[in-house]
């Protein structure tokens, strides 16, 4: 049995609370909010679960195995380190960390200490996202050329993060992941209508070795909530569409090649199309985050983990770099290798 803490109760914590307590395998014993009215309403909520403003009370709690940060971004380096630095394992919510210089001391501090540091990039335990994984991998769509992302919905708005760095880390772990690499380049420019300099509206383009190409439209100002993906590759094409709850990829047997041979000019203009059967794969379909904190308590287990520190890391590195790109009108900036 792992006990827990969860440090951060809003929205999404509150979440992770009912996820853990649910599995066999761990109980939380600690609820940690900075805001006392929100801790007065966990009180009533999660009776009998220790409920405390400050973190350190866990840090010195030796009960507690791991801690599950689901503050706001801006303050998951510090809770990450002082967390580690007291010897908890740690399952921090995306993205790991505002910078890559603070991820990177993350990851090396985990190393050291020899703790686990899994990241919250829950779409890497999406059952129709590990099916594209598959897919990618079968070859069945041939070679790899684009992937289309759309992540848009009206609200929820933050003021603490752009939308890049809360919606679009979602995509760019689902492409780091399906390729197992980081992008060379990034281009992106982003859009700031309701809050001065926190973009609402970011299109991001990605430019992957090999020559796959990945865009990502992400949006918390858009009158329809669509969560998509389409790959495209040399023999075929799928889609995923994460608000179809039975059926959420389609595999397309469809494309367009130019003729390889060709007699004269005319011929080598010729495109041929082909339009085949779509295919529907059964995909697993479990709630992602149960599935996630599942995978964290194997981790603690010692087993070999998805979503580690180092993955964490290099979508941070991504998401720099578009910010970087964003302030430079959307000039190509090269992610720094680690
Ligand atoms: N994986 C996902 O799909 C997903 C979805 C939503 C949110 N998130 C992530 O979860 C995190 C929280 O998002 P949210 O929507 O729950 O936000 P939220 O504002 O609803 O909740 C954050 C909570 O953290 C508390 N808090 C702030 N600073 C703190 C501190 N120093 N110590 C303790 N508590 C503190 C706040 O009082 C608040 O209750 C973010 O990192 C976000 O990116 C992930």
């Amino acid at each position: 049995m792992k006990t827990l803490a969860i440090v951060g109760c809003g929205h999404w914590g509150s979440n992770h609370v009912r996820l853990f307590n649910s599995l066999p395998k761990s109980r939380v014993k600690t609820l940690v909010d900075n805001d006392g009215a929100r801790l007065a309403r966990l009180r009533d909520q999660f009776m009998g679960t220790q409920c405390v403003q400050d973190i350190a009370e866990v840090l010195r709690d030796p009960e507690i195995d791991a801690v599950v940060i689901a503050s706001p971004t801006g303050t998951h380096h510090r809770l990450v380190r002082d967390s580690l630095s007291a010897g908890k394992h740690v399952l921090c919510e995306k993205p790991l960390a505002k910078t890559s210089d603070e991820a990177d001391e993350l990851v090396e501090m985990a190393g050291r200490a020899g703790r686990v540091l899994m990241v919250g990039h829950v779409f890497l335990f999406n059952g129709g996202i590990i099916k594209l994984k598959e897919l990618c991998q079968t070859e069945e769509i041939g070679k790899l050329q684009y992937f289309a992302a759309s992540r848009t919905n009206l609200g929820p708005i933050r003021s603490d993060v752009n939308a890049a760095y809360d919606l679009a880390t979602h995509d760019i772990s689902i492409f780091n992941w399906l390729l197992e690499s980081e992008p060379e380049t990034v281009s992106a420019t982003g859009h700031a209508y309701l809050q001065p300099r926190v973009e609402d509206v970011v299109f991001i383009a990605m430019q992957y070795p090999q020559g796959v190409v990945a865009n990502i439209r992400a949006s918390w100002l858009d009158p329809k909530k669509v969560r998509q993906i389409s790959t495209v590759g040399s023999k075929g094409m799928a889609t995923w569409d994460d608000l179809d709850l039975t059926t959420p990829v389609a595999i397309y047997d469809k494309g367009a090649m130019a003729e390889p041979d060709y007699k004269d000019y005319a011929e080598f203009l010729r495109i041929s199309m082909w339009d085949g059967d779509v295919r529907l794969p059964r995909v697993k379909l479990a709630e992602p985050l149960s599935i996630q904190n599942q995978h964290f308590l194997e981790a603690l287990d010692g087993k070999p983990y998805r979503s580690d520190g180092h993955f964490a890391a290099g979508v941070v590195r991504s998401l720099e770099a578009a910010a970087k790109s964003m302030a430079r009108g959307g000039a190509p900036v090269t992610v720094q290798k680690k």
